[in-house]
This record gives structure tokens, sequence and C-alpha cells, in this order.
């Protein structure tokens, strides 16, 4: 078959933060490059961070990117990775720079100073007072970014092509990657997109659970093409729930609310945070408030005619700051729940939020899979970046305001290293026939008629599955019945038909291949949950309460047929002393 083919320097999938910072760079460097999106750019799940992006810039308490640093090893319960988040955290102030040279309308301080609000976890001098690190936009600070990156991409003649759906990278016997396949998502039409290095920065895996802050786009379609490909992915088990979702629907009610000065309180009107973390209460980290609202719950003290949730309070911020600060979410209260958040309290519950895990990577975005003998080695011409990638900055639990920070470091980081690359690859690797043959099977598989099951029964399953046997906190056989429910739904995806044949658009089509990443990512994460047999961070085991440093000090590795294996932590930093694992106090 004769495939239409277009060849560039570097090409991008995922028009997120992280793909349109990297594409920047690139761009600027005088490369040539594609960006792969399935949506219009500026809809990418970036556009929906709210509260900011962290980064010592201390313009409204004494900081420094040290103690951002202690923070997000504390925050990732020890398993970030201290090489890398060292990098971030130094990086951060440059990057937020960066941007508010090109265009991002941050929020300002009577000083004229970027705007900076609390955040969750954060301290001062290595665990004292809280710190206030997070740089923000109003609420709508991914929005702000995602624009401003958008636009200065269009001025460095970055070549998008939007609403193409990825199929799958092209690797040759050698084991390069030379670009991927990808689909016309109007026409149907196949394209390969031949690439000397390609990066993949597709975000999340949210929509695996039914109630989640994630838009609909967020189906881990990046990592599972890299499972495909026989890379493991590291650290599955740890997802993060976020503590407000509107309740019962999941719609973020950012951090920043807390950060405002907004506080948790449960049907007693008591301000119970103050009991599970004494010091920084409704700033602890994440995977703390998001268990003390389920323990609330479970144990009588939730709201509403059915107890199932707790209420997020504001009304004393006044409105004043409400409209200057949190527009968004009082735009989402009213929208949804026809609450205004000036009056009355909103109801929350902990909500699916983010994958801590995904792509094995180093702090320069290389793929990077462990090998017998050596502990690791890049994939040649392979990157990734963002939430797609596990590189590892957030460990078993990521702090607010850091995933902004990430996609920005580390989309950067990622393309000058492929800046190097590309002086050193003067060349495109011939690209053999046989090579597209998996990625077009793919594709094919879905034309297939009869009678079996629809995509969507089986999807709807699955979020209930992983929500019933996967959530906030685990046991073993809930697990173990979790992972073989997945399976069973496994089995019968593969039966499925889809019952929209039409051409035109191909949603039907996207929406089977999509749910084949989503089942492949669902697997991942509660095979690795089953394993890891100790609680750190946002993986919680009712079986297993205490961190366990001496056997579970280690990151986990998911490969596709289902097996997992286990590498060291990081824990030597670049330049400054580790940071011991310790109790982790809030
Ligand atoms: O709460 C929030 O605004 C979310 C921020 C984040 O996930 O970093």
């Amino acid at each position: 078959m004769k495939l239409t083919s277009r060849k560039f320097d570097a090409l991008i999938i995922g028009a997120g933060g992280g793909g349109l910072r990297a594409a920047l760079q690139l761009a600027q460097g005088d490369a040539s490059v594609a960006v792969v999106s399935k949506v219009f750019p500026t809809r990418s799940h970036t556009v929906a961070a709210q509260g900011g992006v962290n980064a010592a810039l201390a313009n409204v308490t004494e900081d420094n990117w040290h103690w951002h640093m202690f923070d997000t090893i504390k925050g990732s319960d020890y398993l970030g990775d201290q090489d890398a988040i060292e990098y971030m955290c130094r990086a951060a102030s440059r990057v937020v720079y960066e941007l508010e040279h090109s265009g991002v309308p941050f929020s300002r301080l009577e000083s004229g100073k970027i705007y900076q609000r609390a955040f969750g976890g954060q301290s001062r001098n290595f665990g004292g007072e809280q710190a206030t690190r997070t740089c923000a936009a109003a609420d709508r600070t991914g929005h702000a970014i995602l624009h401003s990156l958008y636009q200065q991409n269009i001025r460095a003649k970055t070549h998008f092509f939007d609403e193409y759906f990825a199929i799958d990278l092209i690797i040759d016997k050698q084991g390069y990657v030379l670009g991927a396949v990808v689909m016309e998502i109007e026409s149907g039409e196949i394209l390969v997109i031949e690439a000397k290095a390609t990066l993949i920065a597709t975000g999340g895996a949210g929509q695996i659970y039914r109630t989640t802050t994630n838009a609909l786009i967020n189906t881990g379609d990046g990592m599972a093409m890299a499972l495909r490909a026989n890379i493991p992915l590291q650290d599955m088990e740890f997802f993060q729930f976020h503590p407000t979702g509107i309740a019962g629907k999941g719609m973020l009610i950012t951090e920043g609310v807390r950060g405002e000065g907004g506080y948790l309180v449960n049907a007693d009107n008591e301000r119970f945070m103050e009991r599970y973390a004494p010091k920084a209460k409704d700033l602890a980290s994440r995977d703390v408030v998001s268990r003390a609202i389920s323990i609330e719950v479970r144990e009588g003290r939730g709201c509403g005619p059915e107890k199932d949730h707790v209420m997020l309070k504001i009304d004393h911020l006044g409105s004043e700051v409400i409209k200057k600060r949190l527009p968004g979410i009082r735009d989402t209260s009213m929208t949804f729940l026809k609450i205004d958040p000036i009056l009355n309290p909103i109801p929350v519950y902990p909500t699916a939020h983010y994958t801590m895990g995904g792509i094995p990577t180093n702090r320069y975005g290389q793929v990077v899979i462990p090998v017998r003998d050596t502990p690791e080695e890049a994939v040649p011409g392979l990157y990734a970046a963002g939430e797609c990638a596990c590189v590892s900055v957030h460990g078993a639990n990521r702090l607010g305001g850091n995933s902004l920070l990430d996609i920005l470091v580390f989309g950067r980081a990622a393309a000058n290293h492929i800046i190097q690359f590309l002086a050193e690859t003067r060349y495109h690797r011939p690209l053999e026939e046989s090579c597209v043959e998996q990625a077009l099977q793919r594709v094919a598989r879905w034309d297939k008629k009869g009678s079996g099951e629809s995509v969507n029964q089986i999807k709807d399953e699955l979020k209930r599955v992983m929500e019933a046997h996967c959530g906030v906190f685990r046991v073993d056989d809930v697990l173990r019945e979790g992972v073989k429910k997945v399976e069973a739904l496994a089995i019968r995806l593969q039966d499925a038909v889809i019952k929209d044949h039409s051409k035109i658009f191909n949603t039907a089509r996207i929406e089977a291949m999509e749910l084949e990443n989503l089942m492949d990512i669902a697997k991942a994460t509660v095979v690795s949950a089953q394993a890891r047999t100790e609680s750190r961070g946002a993986h919680s085991r009712i079986d297993f309460t205490e961190r366990d440093d001496k056997h579970w000090l280690k990151h986990s590795l998911y490969f596709i047929d289902g097996h997992l294996d286990y590498k060291p932590v990081r824990t030597k930093p670049i330049t400054v002393e580790s940071f011991p694992p310790k109790a982790r106090i809030y």
C-alpha cells in the first residue's frame, strides 16, 4: 500500500504545555518540527490547569529552590529521583520568567511582581512555616500558559497537524524510533511522519476512572504506545486523587481555593483537617487531604442526604477576593451546581486527577529502559515529557503546582537534548514498509463488522471497576479482583465492534483505539498496585499501612505482558546533599 509520508527533524505527539514548550525550543533552534494533536492545540488538557506553577521567586515570602526541592522530595514520599527534582526546582524561576516574557498574563502583586499563592506541602526552611510559591494567573494559569505557548509556536513556524490521532510509533529492527503513524480524524487518511527524534507528550490517563478532573481526551495514548513498543511503564500504582473535585461530578476546584484561605468542614461543621495535619491543616499534601476526606465520609461525618461528601468553605474570603483570584471556580460552581461560593460552600470529594507514573525517562527527556548488565539505556530517537513521562519528580505523590512546572522544565530539557542529537544525526534512517505494519493492523481491526458488544459499554465498566477496586484506599483481595475484572474486560474488548462505520470524522474508531489504550493503562495501574505491599504517598494499603523503605524504596516497571520488575530510586542529587527518607508529617 502506498502511504503518504512527511519528513521533519522532530515529531512531537501532543500539544499540551510539555509538547508546545519543547516545540518552541526546537523551532527557535531552527529545527523543522511537527506537532500532532488529536484536538486543536489550545484544547489540550493543560488548558484546565487552574492554581498555578511553582517557582521559588520569593515575591511574597522568603523562599529558595532548595526548600522547594525538599518539599517535593517529602511530598513524593521519598520515591522521587533527587537529581531530577534538583534540576526541576533550580530551573523553575527561569522557566516562569521565560513565560512572563513570552506574554503570559500572570496576576500581579501591588509591587508589580508576579502574584504567588500558597499551595499544599510548601514550606520554608525545610519543613518550617508555610511558603507561598505558586505563580498564578487568577485560577486559569494553564489556560494562559497554553495560549501563549501556542501563539509563540505559530510565530516560530512550528508545523501543526491539528486533529490527527497518533496510532503507533515506528521502530526499526535495530530499535531506532523513526516517527509515528497517524490518522487524520476528519478523513481517516493515514499519514506516516518520519522524524529523526520523536517526543511523546500526550498527558495522563485520568479517563481510566469514572469520576475525574481529566478531559475526555486523557486516554494515555502515548503511554500505551510505549507499552506496545515493549517499553515498560514506571510507578503506575501511584495515581493522584485531588481532594476537591465537585462531589459526584469530578470537576476540579483548585487547591488555590485553600491557598487563598478556604477550608474544609464536615457535617458537624468541624475543620477536620486540624486533626489529620495539625500544622499544615488544609494545605497538607494532596494524598493526606484526600485520605482525610474519605475517612470523614466513611466514618459517617459526610455532608448531604447521602453523607457522601464534605464542604469547601470560602464565603469568608469576601466577594472581591473570590472575583479577582478565583473567578474560574466560581464559574464552575455556578454552572454545574448552581451554587455561588461567595454565599455558600461547595460540596467536594476526592477525584482522579494525575498519573504520577509513566514512560521512564532521564532528566534530558530520553526514554530509558533497563537492560541486562547495565542499569538503563536510552531508546534511540525517543523522548517523553510531562504527565505521560516518569522522570521521576513526583514519586508517590505530586505536589500541586509541580505539574505545570514539570511540563515546562522537561519539555524544554528534552528539546535541548534533541537539538544536540540532531546535530549528530544528519539523515533520516531508512524506513522499511514492515515497520508500519503494526499500526496499520491496529486501524484495520476496527473495520471488522459483527454483533459484538459496544465499545462504550466496556469503557463504562472499566471506569467503574477502577473506581471500586483501585481508589484512594486499597486492599489485597479487592485489588486482585480488580486485576481479574480488567483482564476479563480486555478479552471482551477483543470481540467488541464499533456501531458507526462512517468514515467521516472517525470518532467511533478513535474512541475504540483510545479504549485499547485505557485498558492497557488500567491494567498497568491495578497490577502494579496489587504488587506493592506497603503504603507510600497516594498508594494507601489498608493491609500494609506503613511505608516500607527496606523493601519498597524502588520504582516499579510494568511490561505489556503483565510482568513487573523494579529499579532503584536515584537518591543522589546533582550538587547538594541527598535528603534521606524521614517520617512524613504535615
Ligand atoms: O488544584 C489545582 O489547581 C491543581 C493544580 C495541579 O494539579 O498542579
